[in-house]
């Protein structure tokens, strides 16, 4: 099986349909360890991150030991271990944004949203982490939501920025 032929799940699945899709996957690949990158794939779509019992499982039906699993998941930047917000923000932090006022918009989404950069907000509405130049430093400062480019941001404006994606 590759991974275009896996369905991947609704997002509407519950707990209990979640876990048992990736049971389902894990009995394709038992005993597979050359699986481990692509089966963590599958279980992060799931799950939107990869939780510390899903990795442990996938582990035991592998054959690995937790140890190797928890290494490729902290390794690739791809994977992720906490759980992450419907929306992720990306403030620009490059050279021309942080002289421009990247900071200032950091600040307050901070302030906004209740988080650190690195944090998802309690309803897992927004993930808010900064980047590096994005491209767009003729209209700096910028930033993303998803894959939206906002540029000139005023950090005035953060606030109705935030409010059309809630
Ligand atoms: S430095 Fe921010 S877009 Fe280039």
């Amino acid at each position: 099986m590759d991974l275009e032929t896996m369905t991947v799940a609704p997002p509407e699945e519950t707990e209990e349909e979640k876990r048992e899709h990736i049971v389902r996957i894990l009995n394709d690949f038992a005993g597979q360890p050359g699986s481990l990158i692509q089966i963590l794939h599958i279980v992060q779509q799931v799950y939107g991150h990869l939780p510390l019992d899903m990795q442990r499982m996938v582990a035991d039906r592998l054959d690995l030991p937790l140890s190797e699993v928890v290494g490729v998941s902290s390794f690739y930047s791809l994977f992720t271990t906490q759980p992450r917000g419907e929306h992720t923000i990306r403030v620009c932090l490059g050279t021309a944004c942080y002289v421009r006022g990247g900071e200032k918009i950091c600040k307050r989404l901070g302030e906004k949203l209740g988080v650190e950069v690195g944090e998802t907000t309690a309803d897992r509405k927004f993930t808010f982490e900064v980047m590096r130049c994005m491209g767009a430093c003729g209209l700096a400062p910028a930033m993303m939501i998803d894959e939206t480019v906002l540029r000139q941001v005023n950090p005035d404006r953060v606030g109705g920025i935030l409010a059309k994606y809630q």
